[in-house]
């Protein structure tokens, strides 16, 4: 089945095996690849084994799989697999020197850290009211039954609680019903060809360009609205919900309270681009995992009523739906983790290597483009029993699958593990609990996976005919 080997190893280390070329070497697999990575890298998996390498438009690609290769890539030193090389094509949306393009994995750590507390459990319940108010304000503005674009709604609702709860009421309020639109044009600015070059014009790359100086603009303004503010005039971050809960921050409130480690607060620059970031990175990732947790509902309605029950146990009407009622669902919780396993919003992640390394034995090159990809390790017979299946009893006492280090890795792993993932979790959550509550779902297509863009969601559009239940049963 091999056809070549990367330059040799050490006597320790072997090659990974080189899938076979067809016709064209330097092109590689790019056909297969672009019309379905993950059937493309599963089936050379299953042909091949845990570690393999191709060339990808002449970038040389290892791809290893399996709970030990993952750790070793999560906790790889940065100055050998290094996430800021692999990432940096994100710079036009993040920004120059924002995130992946900082000048050092340090100055990247310290723009994150003052994010941390901003995600933190006193902010989260808070954010589960903002969420719960926005996803009842949506069901709310639907008919009494019909048919919606499930992504798109989830979508909308998704924009709405990150502006609010990240950037705040103000930015929400003036640039509300423009975000949508805003923010998918700088979500399908990320394609292929911006992996390998992110300056090409191509029209998608000049939307994406004018979408992030319009929302950039808009947090400029917002910026300068708080900053000119004297200190105790008027609310700042997220309103003071009348349940009693302590008023949150929104995250720009946290990061304009933030002081670099020479005590000067952060440049309007930086703190644009790192909600920008956070705003990339969490809401349509958010939105695609909600649509995948609402197919497989859908597919699976054995598991409603149980769902239902669990949220008449928990749930008293009229109540406000916290953290601690949310992280109550067990159910809901396990489903949610069955759609982060079998559609993970990010089918691959990758790093560059800066010098020559090994992964479980593999020779891996300097230059070469390691990748991981949930969508194939999830899917991985040996971490996960009868793994096609939707089971969310797997994570149930005794067998606990997701417990196995680095095998569950929807949100990565490691030093770089997703810092939104309470954020997310807690945001599908709240969106299903509310759903499940209010109104029937029924399929209408098959809902496969839309490998043309960079988060997968199930092909546009995600109709689903609707009818909303009676207040008595919800
Ligand atoms: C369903 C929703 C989400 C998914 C599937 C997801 C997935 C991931 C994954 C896989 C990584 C690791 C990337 C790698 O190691 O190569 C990551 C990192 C990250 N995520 Fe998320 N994420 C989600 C939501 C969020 C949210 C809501 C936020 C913030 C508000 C966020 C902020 C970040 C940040 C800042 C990093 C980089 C951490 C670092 O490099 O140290 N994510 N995410």
């Amino acid at each position: 089945m091999t056809t070549g080997t990367f330059a040799a190893g050490s006597r320790d280390t072997v090659p990974a095996p080189r899938l076979p070329a067809r016709h064209l070497p330097w092109l590689g697999p790019l056909p297969a690849f672009y019309r379905d990575p993950v059937a493309m890298l599963r089936a050379a998996r299953e042909q091949v084994g845990n570690a393999f390498a191709f060339p990808l438009l002449g970038q040389d690609i290892v791809f290893v799989c399996g709970p030990e290769a993952h750790a070793e890539v999560f906790e790889a030193d940065e100055a050998v697999l290094s996430p800021r090389e692999a990432y940096r094509f994100m710079a036009p949306v993040f920004g120059r020197g924002i995130g992946y393009d900082a000048a050092t994995p340090e100055e990247m750590d310290a723009q994150i850290a003052p994010i941390r507390p901003a995600l933190g459990s006193r902010n989260l319940d808070t954010y589960a009211r903002v969420m719960e108010a926005e996803v009842r304000a949506q069901v709310a503005r639907w008919p009494a039954e019909g048919e919606i674009d499930l992504l798109a709604e989830l979508n909308r609702t998704t924009v709405a609680i990150a502006t609010r709860c990240l950037i705040g009421e103000e930015f929400h309020g003036r640039m509300g019903p423009e975000l949508p639109r805003l923010y998918h044009e700088l979500e399908s600015g990320i394609r292929l060809a911006g992996m390998l070059s992110p300056k090409v014009p191509i029209p998608a790359f000049r939307r994406r360009d004018r979408a992030r100086a319009a929302i950039a603009e808009a947090i400029g303004e917002a910026i300068a609205e708080r900053r000119g503010r004297p200190p105790g005039d008027g609310p700042v971050g997220l309103p003071d919900f009348p349940s009693g809960a302590a008023p949150g921050q929104d995250m720009l409130a946290v990061l304009l309270a933030a002081r670099t480690p020479d005590g000067h607060p952060l440049p309007d620059r930086i703190v644009t681009g790192i909600l920008i970031a956070m705003i990339f990175a969490g809401q349509h990732t958010s939105a695609v995992l909600a649509t995948w947790t609402g197919v497989l509902l859908m597919r699976h309605p054995e598991y409603v009523p149980r769902l239902r029950s669990e949220q008449q146990e928990l749930w008293t009407p009229g109540s406000p739906l916290g953290t601690r009622v949310l992280h109550r669902m067990e159910l809901l919780d396990n489903c949610v983790r069955e759609a982060e396993r079998l559609h993970p919003p990010l089918i691959l992640l990758m790093r560059k290597a800066l010098r020559d390394t090994t992964i479980r034995g593999h020779h891996v090159p300097a230059g070469a483009l390691v990748m991981v990809s949930p969508a194939v390790a999830h899917r991985m017979p040996e971490v996960f029993r009868d793994p096609d299946r939707f089971d969310p009893s797997r994570y149930g006492a005794g067998r606990a699958e997701h417990r196995r280090p680095y095998g569950l890795i929807g949100f990565g792993g490691g030093k770089h593990r997703c810092i939104g993932l309470a954020f997310a979790y807690l945001q599908v959550k709240a969106v299903w609990s509310v759903l499940l509550r209010e109104v029937d779902l029924w399929p209408v297509t098959s809902y496969a996976p839309d490998y043309s863009t960079f988060v997968p969601a199930p092909t546009a559009p995600c109709t689903v005919r609707y009818r909303k239940r009676s207040m008595e049963t919800s």
